[in-house]
């Protein structure tokens, strides 16, 4: 491969890489927090919300990072946007609890 042709492709990587949201990856920790919100909240709760936020709300919009705001405000947006995304009732709790606890994640 030529330096011009290994250029090309580094700076489309870091290009990529800077358009997409960062998140976080869910620890006990964070498990712990949420269920002292949600009883009997789990990490595999967690994950599997961030999975279904991971594959349905970068549709229309890029990633709005779980960071980004606060409980009441994500208590007020989810279920507008879980109707966007077709979501079942289900995939949207699990939704709005990996959000709602990862909006408090120390490593933001
Ligand atoms: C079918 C398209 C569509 C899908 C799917 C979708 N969104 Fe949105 N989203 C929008 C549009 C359009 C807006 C801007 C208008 C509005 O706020 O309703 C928006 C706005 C937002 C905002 C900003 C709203 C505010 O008031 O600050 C957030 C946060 C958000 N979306 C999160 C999500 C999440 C989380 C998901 C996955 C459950 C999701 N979106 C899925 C279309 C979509």
């Amino acid at each position: 491969m030529n330096i011009r042709k290994m250029m090309v492709l580094i700076c489309a990587g870091c290009i990529s890489a800077c358009a997409t949201v960062k998140l976080a990856e869910p620890t006990q920790i964070d498990a712990d927090r949420g269920s002292q919100k949600f009883s009997g909240y789990s990490l595999n709760d967690l994950n599997a919300g961030k999975k279904i936020y991971e594959a349905n709300c970068n549709k229309c919009h890029r990633y709005k990072a779980p960071e980004s705001r606060d409980e009441a405000k994500w208590n007020d947006i989810i279920p507008r946007m879980a109707k966007k995304a077709k979501l079942s009732s289900d995939q949207q709790e699990l939704v709005l609890k990996y959000v709602v606890t990862m909006s408090t994640a120390k490593s933001k």
